[in-house]
């Protein structure tokens, strides 16, 4: 489903370029769970933004579903990241002002959802991302770290993508919020086969995942399936 070869990625401020992905390759298959796991700078958002196709290599070329990205127009693009993808962002881009309700329809409102079904398909995002109802009228900043995060999630899966990228969603959270997130995330993998793809710079969170991928200065410096995968039992979650 994915396939990325030989990425590169150059920022250029300036005279200054940054070399955040040094040719980076790799192939995840539909319904893995894989953790790309690295220290501060080493490149993880960067290759987030090329894999959830919101931001295009300097060189190498990205396939995904078969479609070249770097081939498409922008309308394509959108459509693509509209249907396909859910994105967890590092900073959670909730509206803080919105209700939760309302955070989580928003893409759907975009998408040209009619409202009746927004509401259900809001709920059962919700539902699924572990957050009680009676939340569901709060604003987003009357919520708790823990809350918001699966807030944030209800909303990356509300258009049902097959592909879902989590930049760091359970940093600032106390172990066992983190617990009940990646009890989230291994439940859409296992129950409704959604790909996952992970990304943290803790050893404890990406030992979650089926596979590991490490990378270090713009380049995988290891690719291998976890033998040590700690599975939660969601069913506690709740
Ligand atoms: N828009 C940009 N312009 C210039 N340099 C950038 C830009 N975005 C990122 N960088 C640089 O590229 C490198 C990789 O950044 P990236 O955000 O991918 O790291 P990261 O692995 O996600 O780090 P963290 O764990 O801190 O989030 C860093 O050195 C960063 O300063
Ligand atoms: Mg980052």
């Amino acid at each position: 489903m994915i396939e990325v070869k030989n990425i590169t990625k150059t920022y250029m401020n300036g005279d200054m370029a940054t070399h955040a992905l040094r040719g980076v390759s790799f192939t995840i298959n539909d319904g893995e769970f894989v953790a790309i796991m690295g220290p501060s700078g080493s490149g993880k958002s960067t290759l987030m933004h090329i894999l959830g196709a919101l931001d295009t290599p300097t060189s190498g070329t990205y396939t995904l579903d078969k479609h070249d990205v770097s081939k498409l127009s922008d309308d394509e693009l959108a459509e693509i990241r509209r249907n396909r993808i859910g994105f967890v962002f590092q900073s959670f881009n909730l509206l803080p002002r919105a209700t939760v309700i309302r955070n989580v329809t928003l893409p759907l409102i975009y998408a040209g959802v009619p409202e009746a079904e927004r509401l259900t398909r809001a709920e059962a995002a919700l539902k699924s991302a572990s957050l009680t109802p009676d939340r569901y009228q709060h604003m987003s900043n009357q919520l708790s770290g823990g809350q918001i995060q699966r807030v944030a999630i209800a909303r990356a899966l509300v258009n049902n993508p097959s592909l879902i990228l989590a930049d760091e969603p359970t940093g600032n959270l106390d172990t066992q919020t983190s617990e009940i997130v990646l009890g989230t995330f291994q439940c859409l993998n296992e129950e409704q086969k959604r790909t996952i793809v992970l990304i943290t710079h803790e050893p404890d969170i990406a030992n979650h995942a089926k596979r590991i991928i490490r990378i270090r200065d713009g380049v995988i410096v290891e690719d291998s399936t976890n033998p040590n995968r700690r599975i939660i039992n969601h069913s506690e979650n709740s």
